[in-house]
């Protein structure tokens, strides 16, 4: 597991480039975190890194957002998915290995993530701008994303 301090937004869309810059391009990555944590910034981060650099925001009422940079990337928000029927009616399954796939609020869909999924957890700290990221999954890269 990686573990990274982020003291900004700015810092947070930095560590997300850096992990796009060694993606293939077929990944899942699963953020976990609560409101306000950052789940979106570091998506745009990832979005930036990929060569996306149109409006990346929470798709929650889209539910998925697609965008094309050098990789597909296919943008998910499951803060209002919470039965199997709803997540296969937003085509979650077929997007599977379309793309590099980002999935705000995995909580809600845990045992229907891929196995060898990038876990990202953000946690608050009780400094306003600061969170706290473990990433598993991304070890190999360790040095070059911290
Ligand atoms: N270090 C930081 N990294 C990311 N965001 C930060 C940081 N410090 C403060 N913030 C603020 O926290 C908020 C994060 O918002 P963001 O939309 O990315 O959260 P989210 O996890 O996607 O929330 P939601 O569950 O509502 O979609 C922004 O207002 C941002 O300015
Ligand atoms: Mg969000």
């Amino acid at each position: 597991m990686i573990k990274v301090v982020s003291a900004s937004p700015h810092q947070t869309e930095g560590l997300g480039a850096r992990i796009a810059s060694v993606l293939k391009g077929r990944e899942m990555i699963a953020l976990f975190g609560d409101l306000g944590a950052g789940k979106t910034a570091f998506t745009r981060g990832i979005c930036s890194g990929l060569g996306i650099s149109d409006g990346v925001c929470s798709p929650t009422f889209a539910i998925v957002n697609a965008y094309s940079g050098k990789v597909p990337v296919y943008h998910f928000d499951m803060y209002r998915i919470k039965d199997s029927d709803d997540l296969f009616a937003t085509g979650y399954y077929d997007y599977i290995g379309q793309g590099v796939i980002i999935i705000e609020w995995s909580e809600n869909i845990e045992s229907e993530l891929e196995p060898d999924c990038i876990r990202v957890r953000i946690g608050k700290t009780e400094k306003d701008n600061e969170r706290i990221f473990e990433i598993e999954g991304l070890d190999d890269y360790a040095d070059f994303i911290c």
